[in-house]
């Protein structure tokens, strides 16, 4: 059975930073309310021009570079996401249809902020089948256009930007090691984005109620989220055969400072174990688990060989851990240059759509 390993690693975040401050130009907040609960100090926002598809494919590219790896050579990409860009297509289509990743299948997860844990471990799960090689898993987030910014509640806890992975199949141990995912669908008025699905569809009514916004119950998310954090570690932990001495690094979900230092506590970890960024980011939802473990492998802090367990709680509910053996760079034969290929993405996108309507019109008149 082969390895599934973590070989490629990218992020991208818009550059407009909306500090603490300048939200208590919008809410009545201040910085030091904002940074003791929640432990944030700025977050970023998507320019206009910018969607969860264009942050995702620049964290893509990134990632195929690390892994030296053409669009050409995925064979799936699994995005996930809390703000996709449409019910459908699928972001991952989109994604795919930019990078140019033309042999790739394309799909979206949805597990909220847990989305990137259950997707990791969806492409280790597919590369362990031996049906697949290279997958590329993408986090990309929005946030900002589904957040009510009247409401100082949620307001300050979201910010945009995209990770992502690429997993390679290997036949040397390492990579990903275990993964636990829970879900209680009971749980799930909590935290919710009320209408534009099926149950209550898009009327004068619900946008006026504001039910197209993130609503919480802020208190109840955090209880659930300090309860379930360090026993999901744990979990994860032991069906790997391991204990928190065997590992180097925890990387969490970044919702907020204090529910990571719980988790601490619980799993009887020095905090500095703990890679956190959630005061420059935000709560970036399934972005935050690759953005952090982005930094830490440009830091230097991740090295080759080191133990990771990635751990998230989201809306759902669901919350996760995944254990990784973290694999660096592999050895480069030859250079490839993934970027090049969205031109060509681009070129053959048009040209795809032209060829459309051409067939559309011989279809409609051979009928
Ligand atoms: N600025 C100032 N005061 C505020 C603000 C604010 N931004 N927000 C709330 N308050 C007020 C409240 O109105 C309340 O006032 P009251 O006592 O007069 O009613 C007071 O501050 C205390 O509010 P609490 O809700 O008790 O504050 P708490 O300590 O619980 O912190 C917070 C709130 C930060 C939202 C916290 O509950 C939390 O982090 N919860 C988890 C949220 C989370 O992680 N969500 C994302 C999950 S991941 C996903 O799937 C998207």
């Amino acid at each position: 059975m082969p390895y599934a390993h973590i070989t490629g690693w990218g992020m991208a975040v818009p550059e407009p930073v909306l500090t603490n401050d300048d939200l208590a130009k919008i809410v009545e907040t201040s910085d030091e309310w904002i940074r003791d609960r929640t432990g944030i100090r700025e977050r970023r926002i998507a320019r206009e021009n910018e969607f969860p598809s264009t942050l995702g494919v620049e964290a893509s590219i990134q990632a195929l570079k690390v892994a030296n790896l053409r669009p050409t050579d995925l064979d799936l990409i699994i995005c996930t996401s809390s703000s996709p860009e449409y019910f459908f297509p699928a972001t991952a289509c989109l994604i795919q249809d930019q990078l140019g990743a033309t042999k790739a299948g394309a799909f979206d997860l949805l597990a909220a902020c847990t989305g990137f844990i259950f997707a990791t471990n969806m492409a280790a799960q597919a590369i362990r089948s031996g049906s697949i090689k290279n997958v590329l898993v993408v986090g990309t987030e929005t946030l900002s256009r589904f957040v009510d910014w009247k409401d100082r509640n949620t307001c300050i806890l979201f910010g945009d930007g995209a990770g992502a992975f690429v997993l390679q199949a290997s036949d040397q141990p390492g990579g990903v090691l275990s993964a636990v995912m829970h879900s209680d669908g009971s749980g799930g008025d909590s935290l919710s984005l009320p209408a534009g699905g099926a149950r209550l569809p898009a009327t004068e009514a619900t946008i006026h109620e504001g039910k197209h916004f993130i609503h919480m119950d802020g208190k109840e998310v955090f209880r659930f989220a300090t309860r379930v954090m360090g026993r999901a570690a744990t979990e994860a932990l032991e069906l790997a055969g391991m204990t928190t001495e065997d590992i180097q690094w925890i990387i969490p979900h970044q919702a907020n400072y204090r529910i990571i230092e719980t988790a601490a506590k619980y799993l009887k970890m020095p905090l500095d174990k703990f890679i956190i960024n959630v005061d420059r980011y935000g709560n970036t939802s399934t972005a935050s688990i690759p953005i952090a473990t982005v930094e830490a492998a440009q830091k230097g802090q991740l090295k080759p060989g080191d133990k990771v367990v990635f751990v998230g709680f989201g809306a759902g509910l669901t919350w996760g851990a995944l254990t990784a053996q973290w694999t660096g760079p592999l050895p480069v034969k030859r250079h490839v240059h993934p970027e090049q290929y969205r031109w060509f993405a681009r070129v053959r996108s048009f040209f795809r759509r032209i060829i459309r309507i051409i067939e559309g019109i011989f279809f409609r008149r051979e009928l």
